[in-house]
């Protein structure tokens, strides 16, 4: 196949970075489609851990062309500083190796402060717990025509008038409403301006390139962030992100033909995790939640906050397969579980006397909801060492074959720790 969309299949932080960077080994060129710098990507090379929170992280092999894409939000101070950091480890990005998408929108000193300013002055029930990047006001931005996209910021005339007219309105929201310091135009300006300098060779327009690429025959590798979860129409709204993390983030936030999507990866963890607020049916807090969190190393890559964990679920997992149209899945994370027993899967809700099998959209039937499981016997062995699924002890192959069957698509994955080779290759989708 020539392109392989990956893609999380629960709230994020699903281990999207490892596999992406295995699938990458086959791929020419990786995209990001949407979201910004609240992702963190985490890949483990020879033991030195990398976090890449806007450029793909596949970028960490020889040779890969990097895209970011339009349906992303950019920080460009960001950007910046993860360039510096990826050229001190040799990997130098140039006008021939990465991309950025001319239609991409800019992401603003206002509206990180009205992304924390907000989130401040929200009582502790209704706080997101976004990341404070500035994200939801960005792209809140975007729909209400008032963002600024990569195309603006390199026109000086262009970009001073929209800044001008934004600026205005943000200050008096800022002042009035959020009761913080709003922005000096001429500050903006002149900071701004000197980033769309360093950053102007490598913007294009990438839906016209990566429609080239295809047809020339690359294999393209598209990066989701976030996970379906957190998608903006299909996740637990209003604890949400602001873009589309699923699979129709791809078509919209890169400018290709749906004709060219082939295999649609989905990244899923042996169990479940979320970070933020929002409900969460088998969250854990007793010792079982507190071993998935120290075993699993659950805290953000961006943010550093622990992350809430609990049992595997598959009303959300089945959710993510039908939503997205996964053709395949890379389970992460099996080796958390060891120690374990017995194990747990959820395979539908309680809420109060309906039994249901299908994710609700009434945020308030899921914090009701009461997981209905089922139990499996777990394992003690330690599995790090399985590189073929015969490796693994009987009862995480059951326990493997058991979510296979309840979510009804393969796995062509599992990670078993997390380095690279710590992994159980069943099929690579670029191979097929
Ligand atoms: P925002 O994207 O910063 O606006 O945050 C909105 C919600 O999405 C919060 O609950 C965040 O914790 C969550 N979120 C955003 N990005 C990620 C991610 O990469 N992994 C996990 N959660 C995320």
């Amino acid at each position: 196949m020539n392109s392989v969309v990956v893609a999380g299949a629960q709230w994020g932080d699903e281990g999207k970075g490892k596999v992406v960077d295995f699938f990458a080994q086959q791929a020419n060129v990786i995209v990001r489609y949407a979201g910004g710098n609240n992702a963190g990507h985490t890949i483990v090379v020879r033991g030195e851990k990398t976090i890449l929170h806007l450029i793909p992280s596949g970028i960490l092999h020889k040779d890969k062309v990097g895209v970011l894409g339009n349906g992303m939000v950019v920080d460009p101070a960001v950007l910046l500083q993860e360039m510096e950091g990826l050229a001190g480890r040799g990997i130098k990005l140039t006008s021939k190796n990465f991309f950025i998408s001319e239609r991409a929108h800019i992401i603003m000193p206002y509206h990180r402060r009205i992304d924390s300013a907000r989130e401040g002055a929200k009582s502790k029930q209704g706080k997101i717990g976004t990341t404070g990047r500035g994200i939801g006001p960005a792209y809140e931005d975007k729909a209400t025509r008032a963002g600024i996209r990569f195309v603006d910021l390199l026109d000086e005339e262009v970009f001073a008038e929209r800044l001008r007219a934004v600026l205005k309105e943000k200050n008096a929201y800022l002042k009035h409403v959020l009761k913080q310091p709003g922005f000096s135009f001429a500050a903006v300006r002149k900071e701004y301006l000197g980033y769309a300098k360093r950053l102007k060779r490598y913007v294009t327009d990438v839906s016209l390139l990566l429609e080239d690429l295809l047809l020339k025959g690359k294999k393209i590798l598209f990066e989701g962030a976030q996970g379906i979860m957190l998608d903006i129409d299909h996740g637990t709204y209003p604890f949400v992100t602001s873009s589309n993390a699923g699979v129709g983030g791809v078509l919209a936030g890169c400018g290709i033909a749906p004709y060219f999507l082939q295999e649609i990866v989905g990244v899923i963890k042996a169990y479940t995790t979320r970070v933020g607020g929002g409900p969460f049916p088998t969250e854990l807090q007793d010792a079982v939640g507190g071993h998935l969190r120290r075993e699993g190393a659950e805290y953000g890559a961006t943010t550093g906050r622990p992350r809430r964990c609990g049992w595997f679920d598959a009303v959300v997992g089945r959710y993510g397969v039908r939503v997205n149209g996964f053709t395949g899945l890379a389970l992460t994370k099996l080796d958390t579980l060891t120690g374990l027993d017995p194990l747990r899967i959820c395979t539908g809700y309680r809420v109060g006397r309906k039994r249901l099998t299908e994710f609700p959209a009434d945020i308030r039937q899921v914090e009701r909801a009461k997981p209905i499981y089922e139990e499996m016997p777990g394992w003690q062995e330690d599995i790090r060492d399985a590189r073929r699924l015969e490796d693994l002890p009987g009862n995480a192959i059951r326990y493997v074959r058991r979510l296979e069957t309840l979510l009804g698509v393969p796995f062509f994955l599992m990670s078993v720790g997390p380095q690279r080779e710590q992994s159980i290759i069943v099929e690579n989708p670029f191979e097929t």
